[in-house]
């Protein structure tokens, strides 16, 4: 049984939590590593639905919790989810839950940068969440972040507020023309909440690392998708981390080697959020369809999700970048009702034939899906529990989709709950 990191193949939704929270069984420790509250994964046990955002969805099953370095954390929304987990008899309290002292703060300043900056890019903006996560990632880079050990250290916390707001407040103020925001506000309010937050500052690294000594296992939770990675994913219309599975390690302080199975969770077919090219979007009643059918809304913003065919193009790609050992397929019940269902092989651009993922937004929005189609199978497969009982031309379909990503698929869902689930091989033996 090794460590295992959950990674979202496409741009995010593809159904992590419900995963993570099924594989927590089999796990002592469940890690988030990389983003922050923009992150939504949605758990549905015995028909009750939970939504987390921050906390690791192995809180579910009241496993030992971490946020690591790499999260960014907003924790005016930390301690509300620890309330709502409370609310449904969740207990998230610091003997489950710790959070790296060098993860860095979410302060209001980041928020208000996020959404003045996107009201300014008018047509052109990303469509972010606008919960602050890339002004604090910037402020990470730039080296003026605040960070959760200075928590710990109360005088030179408002020293460093002081100083970032009277930066922030010149650019809200002269370059977006909004609201400047006053420094001892934020001070008050992390001040009522700072006995709260302290009991939960841990150094994660070092926990862990003792843990694996200890042979513990640790579940990796990626938030995101690859194609909204800051390196690989479809620039600028990304998110401001890493979230492909090398970042597992980075983003939590453990080293390279002690990741030893990487799932990749792949939606039987394509959404995305926000912004951004996406070549096999539908325009059509089948993707308006599949968008009902599914259920497709944001789970953080509500947004209505844009809907497509699955695209190997992308698929392959997020299999070499996170070296995927394993597939996990979600949400095939929700093409049941189709008659035809149409997998892209390859992109044509220019007259040519592309297989790799490109990275210039103009050559992607300018790709033509090449399809091949396969006959849908008509049949409600929500309460199929064995792989075997799966309809032929599913099981085709599913093993189309391993023979052209070249990897092995471990798990199809069928539903949103934790027991419309197939184990096609187990990944915990
Ligand atoms: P995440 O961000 O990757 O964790 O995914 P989200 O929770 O944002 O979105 C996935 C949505 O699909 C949630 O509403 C899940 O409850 C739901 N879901 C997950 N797996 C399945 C499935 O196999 N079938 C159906 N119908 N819904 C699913
Ligand atoms: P989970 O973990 C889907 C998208 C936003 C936007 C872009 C940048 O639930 O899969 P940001 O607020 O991160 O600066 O927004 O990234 N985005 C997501 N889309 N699922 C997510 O998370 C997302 N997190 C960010 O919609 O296009
Ligand atoms: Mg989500």
């Amino acid at each position: 049984m090794g460590n295992t990191v959950i990674v979202g193949t496409q741009w995010g939704d593809e159904g992590k939590g419900k995963i993570v929270d099924l594989l927590s069984e089999h796990a002592d420790y469940v890690v988030r590593f990389q983003g922050g509250n923009n992150a939504g994964h949605t758990m549905v046990v015995n028909g009750k639905e939970i939504i987390s955002h921050l906390i690791p969805s192995g809180i579910i099953q009241q496993k030992k919790c971490f946020i690591g370095n790499g999260v960014v954390v907003d924790p005016f929304v930390l301690l509300e989810e620890i309330d709502y987990l409370l609310s449904n008899n969740i207990d998230a309290s610091p003997d489950l839950l710790k959070i790296s002292n060098r993860a860095h703060l979410i302060l209001p300043y980041h928020r208000l940068i996020d959404s003045a900056r996107e009201a300014k890019k008018g047509d052109k903006k990303i469509g972010t969440t606008g919960r602050g996560i890339g002004p604090c990632y910037e402020d990470k880079a730039t080296r003026r972040g605040i960070r959760f050990c200075d928590l710990l250290d109360i005088e030179l916390f408002k020293d460093k507020v002081r100083t970032i707001v009277e930066e922030k407040n010149f650019y809200l103020e002269r370059y977006f023309k909004t609201d400047t925001i006053n420094p001892e506000l934020i001070i008050d309010q992390i001040l009522q909440i700072k006995d709260k937050l302290i009991p939960y500052i841990a150094d994660v690294s070092v926990i862990l690392f003792d843990g694996i000594q200890d042979n513990k296992t640790i579940l990796f939770e990626g938030a995101q998708g690859t194609h909204l990675d800051i390196e690989h994913g479809t620039y600028p219309f990304v998110t401001s981390s890493s979230v492909v599975a090398g970042n597992a390690a980075n983003g939590s302080g453990v080293g390279p080697c002690n990741l030893n199975e990487i799932i990749g969770i792949v939606k039987a077919y394509t959404t995305r959020v926000g912004a951004g090219p996406f070549a096999t979007e539908l325009f059509d009643e089948i993707g308006a369809e599949i968008q009902k059918t599914g259920s497709e809304f944001g789970a953080t913003t509500g947004r209505k999700r844009r809907c497509g065919w699955l695209d190997m193009v992308v698929l392959k790609n997020a299999a070499r970048l996170n070296s995927l050992t394993g597939l996990v397929i979600t949400k095939l019940d929700v093409l049941d009702d189709l008659d035809e269902i149409k997998i892209c092989t390859a992109y044509e651009y220019n007259g040519k034939q592309i297989s790799d993922f490109p990275p210039e937004i103009k050559v992607l929005e300018n790709c033509t899906p090449v399809y091949e189609s396969h006959p849908g199978w008509k049949q409600d497969i929500s309460g199929i529990t064995d792989f075997n009982d799966l309809p032929e031309n599913a099981k085709r379909y599913l093993a189309r989709v391993e023979e052209l990503s070249g990897v092995k698929i471990k798990i199809v869902s069928v539903g949103p709950g934790r027991e419309a689930t197939i184990i096609k091989e187990s990944i915990f033996n």
